[in-house]
């Protein structure tokens, strides 16, 4: 099943030259390909005389890319940016949720300012990237379709290239023309937080979706609407080996051979390139222990001299950062070694004064950085940028009305179907007769946050409400729209109470949102004990089930496929909650087979097809269809691993967090249990007895209450991403003087924070209240987030009386603290 692109006789020359060079590849040992891009004398010539004309300060420009968090049109002016980005959490105004007209103004401003004459220079048009993975997902009102792991399962090329011309299209409506998809990660270890993002465990399905992708979201070569009018210009991500990282850790180690590397990582590279990707994003990760942003010999050997890829190669977030001897700021490494785009959300005005004294002082060859200037201008080029006029006047521009239009919708409801796939089906109970009476439970039936995952509206894809999808349809608003047209009768009721006994309960559950890092788990099994609580409860009740299992990976779910007569795994399906009562309601068959080999236990986290000793639940490729057996005899219950400890918990059920303290006392003599003459701490409840922690400060003097780890912790990532310290409490009694809230870290004197004593007494007393502290406030501060010791503090001279329900490192929901 897995691809052979490799030569046995070259394998074992790869594999013989291992240790060699760690990281090292060999391109003449590497398939060459095809090259269908007919080379175009005049556009070269109109480089020539382009780069002849532009200022260092300009070519610098083009090569750095900043975000729209952090950059202004007028930075763009000055600085003669090339791109910019929006990162996750990034959008028009800081609005999660702003409209797409403010996109589309955004648009215009950038575009209008990289046009803004200034002496001779040659006028560059702005190019806009933003991750457009699971449709347009940024952006509200967008058509939402599953996330990759679905569409894995649906084994439809075609299908693909409908998909890629909707998002095309949606996001030309915005005025953007860059999305960084598609994703062709190869996911080897499920634990990876961005499991989901791929579109299988064997290469056949990423390098069968490739070309029609993006062909779907460029156009095809050759014709003349190829990266224009419907189309933008699309991305292959993240070259290379993203999904082969040690223990699934985002980020990591991907410890492989070279002609492991080329048979199960490169090989939808090959479809992407023949089909005319004009970007490639370069991984964050490493090849046995070599940072790709800064390996020449697979940017620069294998993808441009061995494969003549002639479009440009974009880093990922501060990616260059990470190269040995490499700050954010400076990193000229990465371009040597062949990195044609810098992305540099928040670190592109230094990055771009030190690439400028690289270019000035010789250490930045004028070859390389001509070359990566040429590869840029080229593509835009290509692109028709330099005469396409701003973005609200281009094809499609403004035409919001077709953010998810009824044919769009249509297409993601089909891929919805086509995604499902049947596990389990007791006494062929699905599928199901409409003209029934239909119970809905479960915390996933009438949830979009949870239905569409993450990079969705948000990078994490939480915080979000239903209002913030109006085009979108529940999993629960297609069920009784099915059942009701049917003359059957349907009851949402997500906790599974009941008056009148149903004839069947659909129950609707799974992971939460998540993205990246945020994502990455300790093992695959799933723990939801309310869910499983409420499927046995119905089974006892006599109540036939349905579980609809939505999540981002296969995971271990034993005791619930026990519970529940007939299983559907549903991924994670997007906006078009209906696909998936077509197909439990007969309209449609399963067709979804699995993309990922399903585990037999929670350990089992890196099980792939082709292992020696295959021995998963359920194999790639399993899916039943109707009228198919599908009896399941009761499988082992025991959990093989321990539910870890989540690292973003601080303080929650009555506890501190794995690793970590509640420590009290004078400030600087802190301990468990200091005697309580100035602070004392006693459990109280909130959602549950003694899930929580009341805390007086008596006022005989300054007192503080903090949450400390074991060891220092580094929250760089999670400050850029821009998480937040959540705090769920109540003031009991409001402070008699100031209060302070803290952050410290190791060194003498490392620490920061803020004065929240006026809005600790503006909260009503008595009332439960949420505060979000972002952390790149404490940041701002002074803390450095690379050693916290103590994630949170609460400090006052005065009396104050507060309890503490919980305390969290999240991605935001409830009110923000904002910081300059
Ligand atoms: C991700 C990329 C994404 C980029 C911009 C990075 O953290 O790895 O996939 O395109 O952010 O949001
Ligand atoms: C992530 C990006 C994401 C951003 C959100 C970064 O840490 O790597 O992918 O878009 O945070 O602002």
């Amino acid at each position: 099943m897995v691809a052979a692109l490799v030569p046995a006789a070259h394998a074992q020359q790869a594999a013989a030259t291992d240790g060699a060079g760690a990281g090292v590849a060999h391109p003449e040992l590497w398939p060459k390909r095809e090259q269908r891009i007919a080379p175009d004398p005049a556009m070269e010539k109109r480089i020539d005389q382009l780069l002849a004309a532009m200022s260092l300060e300009q070519k610098v420009g083009q090569i750095v890319q900043g975000d729209i968090a952090s950059t202004t049109p007028d930075d763009v002016r000055r600085y003669h940016l090339g791109s910019v980005l929006n990162g996750g959490n990034s959008d028009p105004g800081g609005r999660y949720n702003a409209p797409a007209k403010d996109w589309l103004a955004l648009a215009d401003a950038f575009y209008e300012a990289s046009m803004v004459p200034s002496g001779n220079l040659p006028r560059i048009p702005i190019m806009w990237g933003s991750d457009a993975v699971h449709g347009h997902n940024n952006v509200v009102g967008a058509t939402l379709f599953p996330h990759n792991i679905g569409l894995g399962a649906a084994r439809d090329p075609e299908l693909l290239r409908s998909i890629g011309a909707v998002t095309a299209k949606e996001m030309r409506v915005t005025g953007l023309d860059w999305t960084f998809a598609p994703t062709l990660a190869i996911v080897r270890d499920d634990r990876w937080g961005r499991t989901y993002e791929g579109f299988g465990e064997a290469p056949e399905i990423a390098a069968s979706y490739a070309a029609p992708l993006i062909e779907g979201l460029q156009g095809k070569i050759g014709d003349k609407d190829w990266l224009r009018g419907p189309h933008i210009i699309a991305t292959a991500k993240h070259f290379l080996g993203d999904g082969g990282t040690y223990g699934g850790k985002d980020q990591g180690d991907t410890r492989i051979s070279e002609a492991g590397l080329i048979n199960t990582f490169s090989a939808p590279y090959i479809p992407a390139l023949n089909a005319g990707v004009q970007s490639v994003m370069v991984s964050f990760s490493s090849w046995n222990g070599t940072k790709m942003h800064g390996n020449q010999s697979l940017l620069t050997g294998v993808m441009k001299q061995r494969w003549g890829f002639d479009g440009f190669l974009v880093g990922d977030w501060n990616g260059h950062a990470q190269v040995s001897g490499c700050t954010a700021t400076d990193c000229v490494q990465a371009a040597k070694a062949g990195l044609d785009m810098y992305m540099a959300p928040d670190s592109w005005k230094a990055l771009w004064q030190s690439t400028l004294a690289h270019a000035r002082d010789g250490s930045l060859p004028m070859a390389r950085l001509d070359d990566a200037v040429r590869r840029i201008l080229r593509v835009k080029l290509r692109a028709g940028l330099f005469e396409a006029g701003k973005p609200s006047s281009r094809p499609f521009g403004g035409q919001f009305d077709l953010l998810g239009s009824a044919e769009h919708r249509a297409v993601a409801r089909q891929a919805v179907r086509e995604s499902l796939v049947l596990l389990k089906n007791a006494g062929q109970l699905l599928p199901l007769k409409p003209m029934s009476n239909v119970l809905v439970a479960g915390d996933g039936a009438d949830n979009l946050t949870k239905q569409t995952g993450g990079w969705t509206l948000s990078w994490q894809g939480t915080g979000t409400k239903p209002a913030d999808f109006p085009h979108a349809q529940s999993i629960w608003s297609g069920i009784a729209e099915e059942v009701k047209a049917a003359g059957g009768s349907a009851t949402l009721s997500a906790d599974g109470s009941f008056t009148k006994r149903p004839d069947v309960a659909i129950v609707v559950f799974g992971e939460d949102p998540y993205a990246e890092f945020q994502g990455d788990r300790p093992d695959v099994g799933f723990d939801d004990a309310r869910s499983l609580t409420l499927l046995r409860r119905l089974k006892g009740a006599g109540v036939p089930t349905v579980a609809v299992f939505l999540s981002g990976r296969a995971m271990w779910v034993n005791p619930f496929l026990n519970a529940a007569d007939a299983f559907v795994a549903a991924w994670l399906p997007g906006s078009e909650g209906g696909g998936i009562a077509d197909v439990l309601f007969g309209k449609a068959d399963f067709r979804g087979t699995l993309p990922y080999s399903w585990p037999r236990s929670s350990d089992q986290t890196a099980v792939n097809v082709g292992d020696k000793d295959y021995n998963p639940l359920f194999p790639y490729g399993f899916g039943l269809k109707y009228g198919q057996p599908g009896d399941l005899a009761p499988l082992p219950e025991a959990r093989a691993t321990v539910a870890a400890a989540d690292p973003g918990v601080l303080y929650a059920a009555g506890r501190p967090g794995a690793g970590r303290q509640l420590l009290l006392g004078a400030p600087g003599a802190l301990s468990t249990n200091p005697g309580p003459e100035l602070i004392d701490a006693r459990p109280a409840d909130h959602h549950a007895q003694e899930d929580s922690v009341r805390l007086h400060w008596t006022g005989a003097g300054p007192a503080m209450a903090a949450i400390a780890g074991d060891t220092p912790v580094n929250l760089t990532r999670e400050s850029n991403g821009g998480l937040a310290v959540e705090l769920e409490f109540r003031v009991d009694a409001a402070p008699t003087a100031d209060v302070s809230l803290l952050m410290q870290c190791s060194g003498e004197k490392c620490g920061g924070g803020f004065p929240v004593g006026s809005m600790f007494k503006a909260v009503q007393a008595g009332q439960w209240s949420r505060l979000a502290i972002p952390l790149h406030c404490f940041e701002k501060a002074g803390v450095d987030m690379s050693k916290v010791t103590v994630p949170i503090a609460l400090s006052t001279s005065g009396a104050m009386t507060v309890t503490l329900s919980s305390a969290r490192i999240v991605s935001p929901v409830g009110p923000v603290l904002t910081c300059n």
